[in-house]
């Protein structure tokens, strides 16, 4: 664990590397990107850093903010892709109403919704879709359950984890997801298989803007 003082996921560095595979393949060049839940802004560093010309802006829940505005204060300048910037963090509970205005290519975020409580996932859905430009992305990393099933026993425990800590948190099922994603313009486009029983789900804004 470096000695920065900065808030550090293990996890983050287990999975940028295969996270970044994803993002190469699937952003549009100079991309837009807007992530949910930066947590400690080690993402929107390593792939701006790997990203030429995106445009990288973090956010996450006020409160949670003061790490990650300084990972970005003193990592977010210097030894950047070529044309890659990341914006100073903004403040997004995706609950809120408030969502930045953009438009964006992509909305991004990692090992959310299995934080936030189920009734929090709609609203992430339909900001995600009001934000992004039509055929724009939403791209959700992290663990998911498929036809109310779990893809491994770690999975099952960690969800098991999850609910002892607090009743709202949950690995959310992938399927159950799609016809709200679909109420709101996005259509489920991929499903990548990441390391350690992860999930990279993509869904894209519909072209003519509308919902199911
Ligand atoms: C397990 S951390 C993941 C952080 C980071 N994305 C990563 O991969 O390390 C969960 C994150 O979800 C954020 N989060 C939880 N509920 C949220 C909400 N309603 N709106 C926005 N972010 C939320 C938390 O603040 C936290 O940063």
């Amino acid at each position: 664990m470096p000695d920065d003082g900065l808030p550090f996921s293990p996890a983050c560095l287990r999975n940028q590397e295969p996270i970044l595979g994803v993002l190469r393949r699937r952003l549009p060049a100079g991309a837009r990107v807007l992530e949910v839940g930066s947590g400690s802004g080690q993402h929107a560093i390593h792939m701006a850093r790997h990203l030429p010309g995106v445009h990288w802006q973090p956010s996450d829940r006020p409160g949670q903010l003061d790490g990650l505005v300084r990972r970005v204060a003193l990592e977010g300048r210097d030894g950047l892709a070529p044309g890659a910037t990341v914006a100073a963090p903004l403040p997004l509970d995706v609950t809120q109403p408030d969502w930045p205005a953009g438009p964006f290519e992509a909305v991004f975020t990692a090992n959310t919704l299995h934080i936030m409580p189920a009734e929090a996932v709609p609203f992430l859905l339909a900001g995600s879709a009001r934000v992004l430009v039509a055929g724009g992305l939403l791209l959700l990393y992290g663990p998911f359950r498929y036809g109310d099933r779990h893809t491994s026993q770690s999975n099952m425990a960690f969800d098991a984890h999850l609910g002892s800590l607090d009743a709202v948190m949950g690995v959310r099922d992938a399927e159950a997801l799609a016809p709200e994603a679909a109420r709101q313009g996005l259509q489920w486009l991929a499903d990548e298989t990441m390391p350690a029983n992860n999930r990279l789900l993509v869904f894209q804004r519909r072209r003519d803007g509308g919902g199911a």
